[in-house]
């Protein structure tokens, strides 16, 4: 493979890079000379296509703007002239992210007027958002256990990539390429079991009337780094028995004291109807019954 032939400056003088070791002599009597500092360290940040360039050092004498292009355009100025040491590039990214892009940033006086003599930069690595974005962490959309089936749904991530102006899930980006790994086990053992898919969903078997707890894990088996993305959170399931044992908690108490205020309900009535009894027969001669 070839290495492709990046577009360069216009001003050919600053296409002349210092090492980063000159770089950081020039920073040292930079603020003197009017020279600004040579930006270092560029580094991607990356996860589900949702990609910022960041860079050192924090401006002493200057101002940064970043570029970026694929091997076959011209540069693209993206960040003008900003004092932070970041810049988003996802979008600039979005609707090709199987291209490889460079990225380059250009460390400016504040006053200059375009990229003239006095400028200096540093080209970032190369990136391929398909290959090297990070997988965020999945997320549980939802889970059903009924009888001996467990049935796992995991949530299709939308990203920010596009295709014809719609956003692309992770699913639409990878397809089969993207699986998920389901780690399970029994709430009162700690033996995992693993499953794989790749779909969204899962359908094990597991042993009828017992609590499973479970987490997921997306893989992209293809890849050479980056194969993993963290685990999602742990859930575990809730059989019916359980909810009714928690439910009885606080139904039982309850009805045992409805029942004991209509005992005492029903025993001071007949307290009453007693006493009235008596106090007719002995004072009312017109009560007849
Ligand atoms: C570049 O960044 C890495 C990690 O963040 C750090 O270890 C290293 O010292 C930095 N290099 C320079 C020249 O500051
Ligand atoms: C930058 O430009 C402003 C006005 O355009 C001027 O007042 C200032 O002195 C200039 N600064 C430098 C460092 O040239
Ligand atoms: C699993 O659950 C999902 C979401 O509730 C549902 O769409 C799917 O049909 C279920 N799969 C099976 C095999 O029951
Ligand atoms: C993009 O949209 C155009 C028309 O809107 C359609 O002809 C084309 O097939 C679409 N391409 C993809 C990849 O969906």
């Amino acid at each position: 493979m070839t290495t492709p032939a990046w577009p360069r400056l216009p001003h050919p003088e600053i296409a002349v890079v210092p090492t980063l070791l000159l770089g950081w002599v020039l920073v040292q009597v930079a603020g003197a000379e009017g020279i600004p500092v040579k930006p270092y360290n560029l580094t991607w940040k990356s996860t589900n296509f949702k990609t910022i360039l960041e860079w050192e050092p924090k401006p002493i004498n200057n101002v940064y703007t970043v570029q970026i292009s694929t091997a076959l355009e011209d540069w693209k100025s993206i960040c003008f002239s900003i004092t932070a040491t970041e810049c988003d590039l996802t979008s600039e990214m979005a609707p090709n992210v199987q291209q490889t892009y460079l990225a380059r940033v250009i460390s400016l006086l504040p006053n200059s007027t375009g990229f003239l003599e006095d400028a200096v930069y540093s080209n970032s690595p190369e990136f391929t958002p398909y290959q090297e974005t990070n997988l965020g962490q999945p997320k549980i959309e939802s889970f059903k256990l009924v009888g001996t089936k467990l049935n796992v749904t995991v949530r299709d991530t939308q990203t920010l990539a596009r295709s014809n102006g719609t956003f692309l899930s992770l699913r639409d980006i990878f397809g089969k390429n993207l699986q998920y790994m389901l780690y399970y086990w029994r709430s009162s053992t700690t033996g995992k079991k693993t499953a794989m898919t790749n779909t969204n969903e899962f359908l094990i078997d597991v042993d009828k009337g017992q609590d499973y707890c479970f987490f997921v894990q997306a893989v992209i088996p293809s890849r050479k780094d980056n194969k993993k993305s963290p685990e999602s959170i742990t859930v575990c399931t809730r059989l019916e028995k359980g909810k009714f044992r928690e439910m009885s908690f606080i139904v039982v108490p309850v009805i045992l004291v409805i029942i004991v205020v209509i005992a005492l309900f029903l025993l001071v009535c007949k307290c009453r109807k007693a006493k009235a009894r008596q106090s007719g027969k002995e004072g009312s001669p017109l009560n007849i019954a």
